[in-house]
């Protein structure tokens, strides 16, 4: 079948829904019953299908493996309590994984793949979005390059896919983060504001080193005196201190602009706070914790949603934090997820309709 934006679409003769209980699920592990999969070849996106979720046969020269010309991005789908389905800000990533691609020299996909692709794909596996409180369905758009050949040069031929997971909470329990000041995510000048595969690849012999300690994330700080403080693992960051939201500031290209990060501004501002975007030092943040202004700190993600922090860590300095006596937060949390399943309205027009 040949649909109207010209998408081809094979579908599963069964369903594996049936196999899979949808609730409690982990973050990841579970796909769909179909993908969406494109070819970038001689200047144009060809081949754009929907198809059953499978195995990719790939050349052991793909270019990709070698050399990481590979970006993705991480959206979710919800159901409103009447079972109906709407994606969050969708129009945000997508803006976002053409900068990723423009950063690696990868081509643009346009809006007719990657929206109205990933808009009848989710029509299609529409039953296997998740209702249960903190569920719902991960979308998952990345391309990489294709060319059979290992010389070092930008690739002429690319895949765009789609993944759909349903999927639980990405970090369940308050987290304990242990702040780096020894490996570097990013400097200015490089791909810190890409969602690039190598940013995430980079980032875990640190996180491993980390989770030895017992922590389950790194915060990274700056490349010069690892004494600013740019983001974690998985999330961005924002402290509240005394009546400020504070996040650090994009402006040197070393952060990622998170759509949840950028959502969670207009919340936060919504209810009543300062919201600061700014470079903030480990020097100004452990001097607002003896003083007793430092309140709350949180990650924020798509994945992660917004997750609270317990514990900060830098060399021997420890700030232990009582996340159940916390507001901020957890409201924050509260009112996009009123949004997310149509208890509190859309007045941002964030939630896209499927
Ligand atoms: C996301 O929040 O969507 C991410 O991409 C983070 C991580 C799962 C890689």
């Amino acid at each position: 079948m040949v649909a109207a934006a010209g998408i081809n679409i094979t579908k599963v003769e069964t369903s594996k829904l049936q196999d899979i209980n949808l609730e409690n699920l982990p973050f990841g592990r579970y796909f769909t019953d179909h993908m969406l999969e494109a070819d970038y070849e001689n200047g144009e996106w060809k081949n754009v299908e929907i198809k059953p979720y499978q195995p990719l046969l790939l050349e052991p020269s793909l270019a990709a493996l070698h050399y990481g010309q590979a970006i993705f991005e991480g959206i979710k789908a919800y159901k409103d309590t009447d079972g109906n389905a709407a994606i969050f800000r969708p129009y945000d990533n997508f803006k976002r994984f053409n900068i990723s691609a423009e950063r690696m020299n990868m081509p643009v996909v346009p809006e007719e793949i990657f929206i109205e692709g990933m808009r009848m794909l989710i029509d299609l596996d529409r039953n296997w979005i998740p209702s249960m409180a903190d569920h719902s369905l991960y979308i998952r758009p990345f391309m990489f390059s294709s060319d059979p050949v290992i010389g070092v040069k930008p690739s002429e031929t690319y895949k765009f896919l789609i993944i759909l997971s349903p999927t639980g909470p990405y970090y369940a329990a308050p987290m304990r983060i242990y702040i780096e000041e020894n490996y570097t995510r990013a400097a200015p000048g490089g791909v810190g504001y890409a969602k690039n595969a190598g940013n995430y690849g980079g980032s875990m012999l640190a996180t491993t080193m980390a989770k030895k300690q017992g922590y389950d994330q790194v915060l990274w700080t700056d490349a010069f005196e690892h004494k600013y403080l740019q983001e974690v693992g998985t999330m961005n960051v924002f402290f509240v201190i005394g009546n400020k939201a504070i996040t650090p500031s994009l402006e040197d290209g070393t952060i990622l602009a998170g759509v949840t990060r950028d959502s969670a501004m207009t919340v936060l501002a919504e209810m009543g706070l300062e919201v600061v975007e700014q470079k903030i030092s480990i020097d100004d943040l452990i001097a607002a914790h003896k003083s007793g202004e430092l309140r709350e700190v949180f990650g924020t993600g798509t994945a992660a949603t917004i997750s609270l922090i317990k514990e900060l860590k830098y060399k021997d300095y420890i700030m232990h934090f009582d996340t159940d006596a916390w507001t901020t937060a957890p409201e924050l949390k509260k009112r996009l997820n009123a949004i997310r399943n149509g208890a509190a309205a859309d007045t941002h027009g964030w939630m896209f309709r499927i």
